[in-house]
């Protein structure tokens, strides 16, 4: 038998030193130990536990919704390095040995465009894994809807994680692929649309996104966040300097307000605010402060842009300040930040006040 001691996150390449500095607090913070072994641009990072502690424990105690900077979160079995000639029997063994089984298979690559080229050789070994899996028992038709999956770095070089319900997420590299909506004009608009999938629970849409809302976009122009609040069918403030797209504004929907974002005030207590100003992330929380602690919005949506060198730091710092900020001000709300799929040296929060 052998006992998981990694976990195996996958990342934004070139964040896999935040992934490390935010992993290093949040399993101190923990009581736990261990190191993050990464290679910059790679786009996963392994944590080691230290003294060979199972991982399944830490696993469960940091859920993947509480990490900003992973798309997806494993415990992993060591790293395999594979002949040419037999890349089959090792896997297989290596998974009847960890004496788990698992009712999927997922191969998958990190995001970067040289570990993409490893598609053709994946498919190929698809059916054959399968098969032997399903003949080792080590796949089956029900096992708790456990996934196991296989990351290859190189055509030699794969790990074995294994994920759980309820503790991973259900998209292939954890990645949200969006189609780029017909008529939006910017392309930033996947940001919102993203971080709706990833903070708004399908099953509230129609009464969280609805028709009749009011939302203020801060920094709108040309009106790409603006576009998603308008298909959901919201009146928006658009706030920025900047031409708004004309379709958008021949909708009747929009207000365009050109003055400043950071010193705006809504006439009345809105919905929702949404914000993708490029600022210092201390400006852009202070002034979301303002909103919540006034209570001038139910629900907020915004980014901070990190193009400094340290960003967990900064984006510890402004989560605290918000946390600290609510609660001074008699607000119970929840906070919420990851960097998604569409979000480049930025990260999106998300802010709602319980009713
Ligand atoms: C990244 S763009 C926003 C793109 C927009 N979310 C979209 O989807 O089309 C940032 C915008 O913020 C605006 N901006 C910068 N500083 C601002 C401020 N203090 N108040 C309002 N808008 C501001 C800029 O004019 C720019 O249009």
């Amino acid at each position: 038998m052998i006992t998981p001691t990694e976990l195996l996150f996958y990342c934004r390449p070139g964040f896999e030193p935040d992934l490390a500095a935010e992993l290093a607090d949040k399993v101190a913070d923990l009581g736990r130990e261990g190191e993050s072994r990464f290679e910059l641009d790679t786009g996963f990072l392994r944590f080691v536990l230290a003294d060979g502690e199972p991982a399944n424990v830490l696993h469960r105690v940091l859920p993947l919704a509480s990490l900003v900077f992973a798309r997806q979160s494993l415990v992993a079995l060591p790293t395999l390095s594979l002949s040419r000639e037999d890349r089959l029997s090792p896997i297989v063994d290596q998974v009847v040995e960890s004496g788990w089984s698992f009712d999927s298979l997922w191969q998958e690559t990190p995001d970067t465009n040289e570990a993409k080229t490893l598609a053709g050789l994946i498919k190929a070994l698809d059916r054959p894994l399968e098969s032997l899996l399903r003949k080792r028992k080590a796949l089956r038709r029900k096992a708790g809807r456990r996934r196991l999956h296989l990351l290859w770095s190189a055509g030699d070089r794969v790990q074995i994680g294994m994920s759980f319900p309820g503790n991973r997420s259900d998209l292939s590299g954890g990645i949200r692929r969006l189609r780029f909506p017909h008529g939006a004009p910017s392309r930033s608009t996947l940001k919102l649309e993203e971080a709706w999938h990833e903070f708004v629970p399908k099953e509230a849409w129609d009464s969280r996104l609805a028709e009749g809302m009011q939302a203020a976009d801060l920094g709108a122009a040309p009106g790409g966040w603006t576009w998603q609040l308008v298909n959901r069918g919201m009146n928006v403030y658009a706030v920025d300097n900047g031409p708004m797209d004309r379709k958008l504004m021949a909708t009747g929907l929009v207000e365009h307000v050109k003055e400043d974002g950071f010193v705006w005030e809504p006439p009345m207590c809105l919905d929702w605010l949404v914000c993708d100003i490029v600022d210092k992330p201390s400006r852009v929380e202070s002034m979301v402060e303002r909103w919540f602690v006034n209570r001038w919005c139910r629900e907020a949506i915004f980014n901070l842009k990190l193009p400094m060198k340290r960003r967990w730091p900064e984006v510890s710092l402004c989560l605290g300040r918000l946390a600290e900020a609510l609660q001074e001000g008699g607000i119970e709300g929840k906070i919420q930040c990851r960097q998604l799929y569409h979000d480049r040296e930025e990260v999106t929060v998300h802010v709602r006040v319980k009713e």
